[in-house]
């Protein structure tokens, strides 16, 4: 396994932002505060850095798995660990959620957790964390996490409907975002989380035949990679059989290099190609590639740390709402 991801620096850059306890984003928003725990369990933020750490060190690509799973726990029903509960009916059950994965790196942060501070420290917040943890080992930028979520007590799969679906306009995708309080640049911004990461074909695959019965593929696919993405998934592939990177040729790597792939006709997801094509987005996707000074000040990195400042304070329970659970997947 190439260990290279792993740098000292990386896990230097998380602890020093751990214990970074008036850090700039303090008064982020909604009743939550960064050094939330830092009386009640000292150790809280380096207990989940540690357990993410050592899961990444096994898989390096659970890392993509823990930002999702934050993105999707945020969209239903705010940020409160709705998406972790257990149940034929609950959440996780629903057709958007049914490739999520690195729940058992969540249930392991909460299990060393409990033994250390039992009762304390909210598996939303675990979600946020180890979101941050995942990025920032996958080298990606570094931000303090205000903490201090409350567990909720709903979780239904009936209220997942609604998260975004990769067949969606970019109008339509900007509307999901803004009821959530999320800027068109913070749609961009939080579409790169893609530059790590896989998808299953079925989610992608009817762009490569008879796209909009046209007979043949999605004209906007770069046919150089056209063949291969084929190859990876053909016509009629079975669910599951497949998984094929998001960013072409730089999975592992959180950079902002998935900017040149969607612009170069590279994107997998139709969504991630339709953000070049609109004009709203567009002048994000090229200054994120880099390509273009259109917005002069205005990189991936900070946008994308703004971007999941924003989304990790969706809708979120603090102070005597909901619980702390005492196991991720079930309500106490
Ligand atoms: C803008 C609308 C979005 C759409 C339509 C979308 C759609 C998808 C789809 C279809 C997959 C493949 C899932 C699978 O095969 O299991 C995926 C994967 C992923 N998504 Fe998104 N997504 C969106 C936004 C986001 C956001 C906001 C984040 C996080 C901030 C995110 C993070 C990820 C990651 C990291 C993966 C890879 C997961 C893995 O490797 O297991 N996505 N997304
Ligand atoms: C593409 O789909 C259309 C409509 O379903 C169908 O009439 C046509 O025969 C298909 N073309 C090919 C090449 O499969």
């Amino acid at each position: 396994m190439a260990a290279s991801f792993i740098e000292g620096v990386s896990i230097l850059k998380i602890v020093a932002v751990s214990f970074l306890l008036d850090g700039l984003y303090s008064g982020a928003s909604a009743g939550i505060s960064s050094g939330f725990y830092f009386n009640s369990c000292t150790t809280a933020e380096s207990i989940v850095t540690s357990t993410v750490l050592s899961h990444i060190s096994a898989d390096q690509t659970i890392a993509a798995g823990l930002l999702r799973l934050h993105f999707h726990d945020c969209f239903v029903h705010g940020c409160d660990g709705s998406i972790l509960i257990d149940g034929a009916s609950a959440e996780k059950s629903a057709f958007p959620n049914s490739g999520l994965r690195g729940f058992e790196v969540i249930d392991d942060a909460k299990s060393k957790l409990e033994d250390t501070c039992p009762g304390v420290v909210s598996c939303a917040d675990i979600l946020a964390l180890a979101a941050r943890d995942a990025v920032a080992l996958s080298g990606g930028p570094v931000w303090t996490v205000p903490t201090g979520r409350r567990d909720g007590l709903i979780s239904a799969a009936s209220d997942a409907s609604n998260l975004p679906s990769p067949m969606e306009s970019v109008s339509v995708l900007k509307q999901k975002f803004s009821s959530k309080g999320l800027s068109t640049v913070d749609l961009v911004s939080l579409t790169g989380a893609h530059t790590i990461g896989q998808t299953d074909c079925r989610f992608f695959s009817y762009r490569l035949y008879n796209f909009t019965s046209t007979g043949g593929a999605d004209p906007s696919i770069n046919t150089a990679y056209l063949p291969q993405l084929q190859q990876l998934c053909p016509p009629g592939a079975a669910a599951g059989t497949n998984k094929v990177a998001l960013d072409k040729d730089s999975q592992l790597q959180f950079d902002a290099g998935y900017f040149n792939n969607i612009r170069q006709g590279n994107a997998v997801l139709e969504f991630d190609r339709r953000i070049f094509e609109d004009t709203s987005t567009q002048i994000y996707v090229d200054t994120f590639s880099g390509q273009f000074t259109n917005l002069v000040g205005v990189s991936f990195g900070t946008s994308f740390v703004n971007a999941m400042l924003a989304m990790s304070s969706i809708e979120v329970k603090t102070g005597t709402d909901g619980e702390i659970r005492r196991v991720c997947s079930k309500f106490n």
